[in-house]
């Protein structure tokens, strides 16, 4: 542990009581102006800390950041987060930081998290509209032990974490939508991007990376996504500790990726399933080159949809976008 979070775990101990400087330096085994440029780089990061010269330093509030002092505190993986946890105010696209590391070999549980994206990236070549401090925009390196053809899962798997965060953490009926949305009354408020890189005929690594609308105004969304998309504070008019979502989507994805591991995919699709409520419904699919329509049979190992047409011929959708009907 670095000095200053050294310095910031002694201020959180301190439960709001004043900690003196002489006490900070001789704790940390530094000076009191070491202790003093701690304070302001964590003052410059988004820490509410009061200074007086005769009663010390008093931490008042924490930054709404997904920093990664923030995130560790009491964070229940074993790996997820624990390694490295790379934090942008403002990046380009945390899924390329993300495959960089993959490709420099950073380890499997590997974070990267920015507050803004200047290239967020979406299914089908979209873009992921990423405005400053309102969502999380997060990717996690993994190193599965699989074939290429048995990725897609991740993707149905992340979903599943994400839906899972959400209904524990926010009282609606968010579901999820084929392939990887999470909706909510129709409207989008996550996505998730998975990209992988192979080794010859096996998976060197694939990132999961992962858009959710947080505390977004109605305002500030972008205005050709404003019917189609929205935020939890949209929906509750409440503004959220994203820090608390994004450590529950960690647990839940360690969780989930540990049964996928454990060859036991059977269950996150049969938890996808529950979560989607897809099964069973009649839908239009705007597919890649045509679109489809009939009920929906069932979601095959590999995260495919099966449709059974009119005609009652089935048949296997691999990728598009879902309307209901
Ligand atoms: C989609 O719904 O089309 C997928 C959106 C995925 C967006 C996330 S935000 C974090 C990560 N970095 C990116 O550039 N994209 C994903």
């Amino acid at each position: 542990m670095s000095k200053k979070d050294e310095l910031l775990k002694s201020l959180r101990e301190s439960h709001g009581a004043w900690t003196s400087g002489e006490s900070l330096a001789s704790d940390l085994m530094v000076s009191r102006s070491a202790v003093w440029k701690h304070i302001k780089a964590l003052q410059e990061e988004g820490y509410k800390i009061e200074s007086s010269t005769k009663r010390g330093y008093l931490l008042r509030n924490l930054p709404d950041r997904l920093l990664p002092a923030e995130i560790l505190q009491g964070l229940k993986t074993v790996c997820f987060g624990r390694g490295k946890i790379e934090y942008y105010t403002e990046t380009d696209s945390t899924n390329v930081r993300a495959r960089a590391l993959a490709q420099e070999g950073a380890p499997e549980g590997t974070v990267v998290v920015a507050e803004t994206q200047t290239r967020g990236r979406g299914r089908r070549g979209r873009t992921w509209f990423s405005p400053p401090g309102c969502g999380i925009h997060v990717s996690v390196i993994l190193r599965p032990r699989v074939q290429p053809h048995e990725a897609p899962q991740l993707t149905l798997m992340t979903a599943v974490a994400m839906a899972e965060t959400l209904l524990d953490q926010v009282d609606l009926p968010f579901a999820i939508k084929w392939p990887n949305d999470i909706l909510i009354n129709g409207k989008k408020i996550s996505g998730i991007l998975t990209e992988m890189a192979l080794e010859m005929d096996r998976v060197d690594y694939v990132v999961v990376g992962l858009g959710l609308n947080v505390n977004t105004p109605e305002e500030a969304m972008a205005e050709e996504i404003r019917d189609i998309a929205t935020s939890l504070r949209m929906l509750t008019g409440k503004t959220f500790s994203r820090v608390d979502i994004l450590r529950g989507f960690l647990e839940k994805l360690e969780y989930y990726y540990a049964l996928f591991q454990d060859r036991q995919f059977e269950r996150i699709r049969d938890r996808w399933k529950e979560l989607s409520g897809i099964v069973g419904k009649q839908v239009k699919i705007e597919g890649l080159d045509r679109a489809y329509e009939g009920e929906v049979v069932d979601l095959d190992r590999d995260g495919f949809l099966i449709l059974r047409k009119p005609d009652g011929i089935c048949e296997r959708i691999v990728a598009g976008d879902v309307l209901y009907r």
